[in-house]
């Protein structure tokens, strides 16, 4: 329905970014990243390394099959999990970290390492302002779902809308400044299925256009520098 990406850039330099995705599953978001930078439509962006929670997340061998380091690092104990995940970011020398269907909480500690750099891909709509209801572009207020299974919730609380949003990630789960949202309309007949599935079309472009956002922020920053 709608896809917004807060801010435009002007800027015509274009300074290069490495980006590292966490996963836990299918990565079909991550797909739609490797397409992108394949197709050219994000120059200067490079896929440095895809980190999976799970052995047999499909997004490692997606990230196999196009030549990325991808790696399952097993989450035990979180504060061993992040240890190894954060060395691994820093070795690769990531400059963003996606989050892109990884179905782990990350602890303030971590967070505090990459400050506004860790983007976080979420299948509900969220408000600007950390609040707990989204007013849709035509009006309608709905609540802000947060936390997992929440294409099931928007179908169980008879939503007619709801959509999917990337934001930076801060210590509070599902919060943090907004980037881009897409709106997506519920069909009566919708199930978590399906409606998941129509959410994933959208994700596939917000993601990218999440990622060339904050491209071109790096890059209007390093034109100010
Ligand atoms: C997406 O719907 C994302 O919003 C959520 O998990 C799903 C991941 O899908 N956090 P995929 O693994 O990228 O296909």
């Amino acid at each position: 329905m709608e896809i917004s990406v807060n801010e435009q850039s002007t800027s015509q330099h274009t300074t290069p970014i490495r980006v590292a995705v966490l996963i836990s599953g299918s990565g079909s978001n991550l797909q739609a990243l490797i397409d992108a930078v394949e197709s050219q439509q994000l120059p200067g962006v490079e896929l440095a390394l895809v980190i999976s929670n799970k052995a047999n997340a499909y997004g490692l061998q997606r990230a196999l099959q196009h030549k990325i380091p991808a790696i399952y690092l097993p989450w035990k104990k979180r504060e061993e999990a992040e240890a190894n995940i954060s060395s691994l970011l820093k070795l690769f020398q990531a400059d963003l970290i996606v989050l892109a269907g990884f179905l782990r909480i990350l602890s303030a500690d971590f967070i505090s390492q990459f400050p506004q750099r860790i983007i976080n891909l979420h299948p509900a709509l969220l408000p600007d302002n950390g609040a707990d209801t989204y007013t849709t572009s035509n009006g309608t207020t709905i609540p802000a779902l947060r936390g997992l299974h929440v294409v099931k919730q928007a179908i169980d609380e008879g939503l007619k809308y709801t959509g999917s949003t990337v934001h930076y990630v801060i210590p509070v789960v599902d919060a943090g400044p907004v980037i881009a949202r897409s709106e997506v309309a519920i069909q009566p007949d919708d199930t978590e299925e399906t409606l998941q599935e129509r959410i994933k079309e959208y994700e596939h472009r917000l993601i990218v256009d999440a990622v060339r956002f904050y491209q071109e922020q790096k890059s209007k920053e390093a034109v100010q520098r």
